[in-house]
């Protein structure tokens, strides 16, 4: 029995508010205690965005009220100069800056304007960034300049993990997520699984793939964060024209991550590194000696859409065969989670933040 303290995934879109129908924050933290999490972060791009105060308070009110695991929730950068409302504030886990298009409407591209929030962020907070390609180097400049801890979310080509392996030597406080799906998958998983294997970023090469093993295997990599983006199967399937980006994976990630240590990518060591330590180091979590899991990772188990929490109900994994099985998840010295069973309310988790 593999025990690992604070499983937090970074990096999720739990959605509810005005997009509700694709996913609420009971369902989905629900989700993320079956997929062995204590804590999962939330994402700013959710209509109301959380790019004010004010919508930040109604996202906190809902998700307090909601939430059956720990969470934190990002502020996230407004193309429409929002920085005057970065002084002062508390209660989230961090700023998201989008720096490529994706899913919702936040998109900063121009430099001078993501170096303006950057500079404004004095929350004392991560910022984490959504940056593909060319921007990454971009990003990177800013960094050499402001020197504020940056986390660069999904990193997906070899390219990219060369340019920050570089600036990690150079000294800049800079962290490394990588996707399962970028790990699993590739350009030509397209084939088979058609619109349901469209995400930003999206999918890569072979040479990709290996290249980001390699750098996971190797420590370059700090987390391996899931980008949990639940859509409706409907939305995804008949996107009349226009691709719907995003796959759901809070309930699938720990899983990948073993059957990569039976497959020997990865050692089992590395495995509460990956999904817990850096995390909670990268955002300040401290460890609670009460919330931690317990994971069986004898047993193989396969993936299948019935068997899933997610509202979303589908997984671009669907069939396929991974391993372990999560025991027990203890949240705070309780156990909230045994073998299937939940034992906890909505409303039970708490803002790490607050
Ligand atoms: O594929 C994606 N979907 N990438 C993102 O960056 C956002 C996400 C979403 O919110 O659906
Ligand atoms: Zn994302």
């Amino acid at each position: 029995m593999l025990k690992i303290y604070g499983m937090l995934d970074p990096h999720t879109h739990l959605r509810d508010l005005d997009w509700s129908h694709k996913a609420t924050f009971a369902s989905e933290t629900k989700a993320a205690i079956a997929g062995g999490y204590t804590a999962v972060f939330d994402m700013p791009n959710t209509p109301p965005t959380t790019t004010t105060r004010a919508a930040l308070q109604t996202k906190l009110d809902k998700i307090n009220t909601d939430a059956h695991c720990d969470y934190g929730v990002y502020f996230g950068a407004s193309q429409h100069d929002n920085t005057a409302e970065y002084d002062g504030l508390t209660g989230v886990c961090g700023l998201k800056i989008f720096c490529n298009a994706t899913t919702g409407d936040l998109l900063i591209e121009d430099m001078e304007d993501q170096e303006e929030h950057i500079r404004a962020w004095d929350v004392g907070r991560v910022i984490a960034v959504h940056a593909e390609g060319s921007t990454v180097e971009q990003i990177l400049n800013i960094v050499r300049h402001h020197r504020k801890p940056v986390h660069f979310l999904h990193i997906s080509t070899a390219d990219e993990i060369k340019m920050l392996q570089a600036a990690k030597e150079d000294g800049l406080p800079v962290t490394i997520g990588v996707c399962p799906h970028h790990l699993f998958l590739t350009e030509d998983s397209l084939r088979t699984l058609g619109p349901l294997g469209l995400m930003k970023p999206e999918l890569k090469t072979r040479l990709d793939r290996d290249a980001l093993w390699y750098a996971v295997k190797k420590g370059v990599v700090d987390v391996i964060e899931s980008d949990h983006a639940p859509h409706t199967l409907d939305e995804k399937l008949n996107d009349a024209g226009k691709p719907v980006y995003g796959v759901p994976g809070i309930e699938t990630t720990l899983h990948l991550m073993l059957l990569a240590v039976k497959q020997g990518w990865v050692d089992l060591e590395q495995i509460p590194l990956l999904l817990a330590e850096n995390p909670r180091r990268i955002f300040g979590v401290p460890k609670h000696e009460g919330t931690y899991t317990l994971v069986d990772t004898d047993v193989g188990c396969e993936v299948s859409n019935r068997s899933l929490l997610t509202a979303a109900k589908w997984s671009p994994f669907d069939g396929m065969l991974a391993n372990g099985k999560v025991r027990e998840v203890w949240i705070r010295g309780k156990r909230v989670y045994h073998d299937g069973r939940f034992m906890v309310e909505p409303g039970y988790g708490e803002n790490l933040f607050a």
